[in-house]
């Protein structure tokens, strides 16, 4: 592989033909992907984002050039709306499995945060657009911390593959890897629903432990992670009276320590 990073992805881009949009700066490559009129397929990748969303209307904050903020376009036409959580999976299960070949065990903290330790190391944010009852087109957002060692004091718990294995990665290398664990996820999901399902089921961070929780009203509880139901919702059992609930997304959050 050549130099940069824009010459390496180029590369590895045409020897694919994958449909490479590379830019240096842009808002959010999510919203580049989505107006961009994109083929299913595309990449889009930037070296800055100076708008980079994430879940819950937050930010995603990453230092120029030291990172992997991208997004691929999608044309799911065999999903219904309800099944939108199968792109979480798809795009959950592609980051585990690169970093597994980084050498580094991470796990999908539910719905899509992927978690080293108690540590977030990427985030995902996926944007669908529909088309009656079926998911036309659907925008995965990804942010992975690939080379960045300090990060803002306001981020909770951050590290980064650097930080994970003490050497720096070739950024090019990294998202090649990325997009191929996405495809095959993605040609797993239309072939084999249940694997997918499995798979992930087995990388939820926490499954099968007790651990403490706080639900919309901000209440805490302790409560063991079951699973995740096909439309997303967290399954949970609660350790003081042993029901089985469902959460949505916005329902709860984790006590990290
Ligand atoms: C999160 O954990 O909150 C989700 C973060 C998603 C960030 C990625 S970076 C590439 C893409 N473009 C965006 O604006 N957001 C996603």
């Amino acid at each position: 592989m050549s130099n940069t990073f824009r010459e390496q992805l180029q590369e590895w881009a045409d020897a694919h033909g994958v449909i490479l949009v590379y830019v240096p700066e842009v808002a959010s490559t999510n919203l580049t992907a989505r107006e961009g009129g994109c083929p299913a397929g595309t990449l889009v990748t930037a070296e800055y984002q100076t708008a980079g969303r994430g879940q819950r209307g937050n930010r995603w904050q990453s230092h120029a050039g030291e990172n992997l903020t991208f997004s691929v376009v999608l044309e799911p036409g065999f999903l219904v709306a309800e099944e939108q959580f199968c792109l979480s999976k798809v795009a959950s299960l592609a980051l585990t499995d690169t970093l597994a070949d980084l050498g580094v065990a991470a796990r999908i903290k539910w719905p899509n945060d992927i978690y080293v330790g108690d540590r977030k190391i990427a985030g995902i944010l996926i944007e669908n657009d529909l088309s009656g009852s079926v998911i036309r087109r659907s925008i995965l957002g990804i942010g992975l911390n690939v080379n960045q060692t300090s990060f803002p004091a306001e981020l909770p718990n951050p590290t980064s593959v650097t930080l994970q294995t003490g050497m720096e990665h070739e950024r090019a290398r990294v998202l090649a890897t990325c997009y191929d664990h996405l495809c095959s996820r993605y040609a797993q999901l239309a072939q084999d629903r249940a694997a997918i399902d499995r798979a992930y089921l087995k990388t939820i961070y926490r499954l099968g432990e007790e651990f403490s929780f706080v639900n919309r009203h901000g209440d805490p509880f302790r409560g063991t992670i079951l699973g995740a139901l096909p439309t997303g919702e967290l399954q949970l059992r609660h350790s003081d009276d042993g029901t089985i609930r469902h959460y949505l997304f916005k329902e709860i959050e984790y006590i990290i320590p």
